[in-house]
């Protein structure tokens, strides 16, 4: 799939600009980084957030932001995903980006995305990756291990949690001193820093 829509006319190319959706569930830091990141982009914008919560911090950066956003509760992931589908569909979304978003994504969305869906995961897959794997648990685990690295891993989404092919990581060192929630600040800092890029450099090598 190209996610950079363009038409050539006479010697000209025109590129139109493609649309993000950010699937969210919490504070959105994530979220609020790329959206801020997008408004400053020539070749893609973010048109849409979806949360399935309806208090979730996410939302408060959408509307201050002018973003769209939409809320679907648990029940209509598992029990009509057509209705998030169609909404996507709707608002001609190109790609989508997981950023801390806590259910899982119906197969009718996976199959309507094949490699224009990402994820961010809070750590360096294959290592502390699938169920449970969320939110502070991942770094209690980094800890736990005395691992002396971690990281971030941003991946295709696939049907499998945190399966997906591996598309960038990079990593932060974990010292003695660290705790869970120290290690947890490295990886936001490398969350906020890289994130964004990475989504706009695939977007652009898949045009
Ligand atoms: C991030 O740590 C991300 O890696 C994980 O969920 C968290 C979302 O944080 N998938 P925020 O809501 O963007 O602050």
């Amino acid at each position: 799939m190209a996610y950079l829509k363009k038409i050539s006319f006479d010697s000209e190319i025109i590129l139109f600009m493609s649309n993000i959706a950010i699937l969210a569930s919490g504070s959105g830091s994530n979220a609020l980084k790329i959206i801020e990141h997008f408004k400053k982009s020539k070749i893609a914008d973010v048109k849409l957030v979806v949360s399935n919560k309806k208090d979730a911090g996410v939302l408060n950066h959408a509307r201050n932001n002018g973003v769209e956003s939409l809320v679907f509760e648990n029940n209509i992931w598992s029990d009509s995903p057509d209705l998030v589908v169609r909404a996507l569909e709707e608002r001609q979304i190109d790609f989508i980006v997981l950023a801390g978003f806590l259910r899982k994504i119906p197969d009718e969305l996976i199959e309507k995305y094949p490699k224009a869906m990402v994820n961010i995961h809070p750590a360096l897959l294959p290592k502390y990756g699938g169920k449970g794997m969320y939110g502070i648990n991942v770094h209690n685990a980094v800890k736990a291990n005395g691992e002396k690295q971690t990281g971030i891993t941003i991946h295709w989404v696939t049907a499998d949690y945190d399966e997906g092919e591996i598309i960038f990581q990079t990593s932060a060192e974990v010292s003695p001193d660290d705790d869970a929630a120290s290690i947890q600040k490295k990886v936001q800092k490398l969350e906020h820093e890289y994130f964004a890029p990475v989504i706009e450099s695939i977007m652009k090598k898949n045009a």
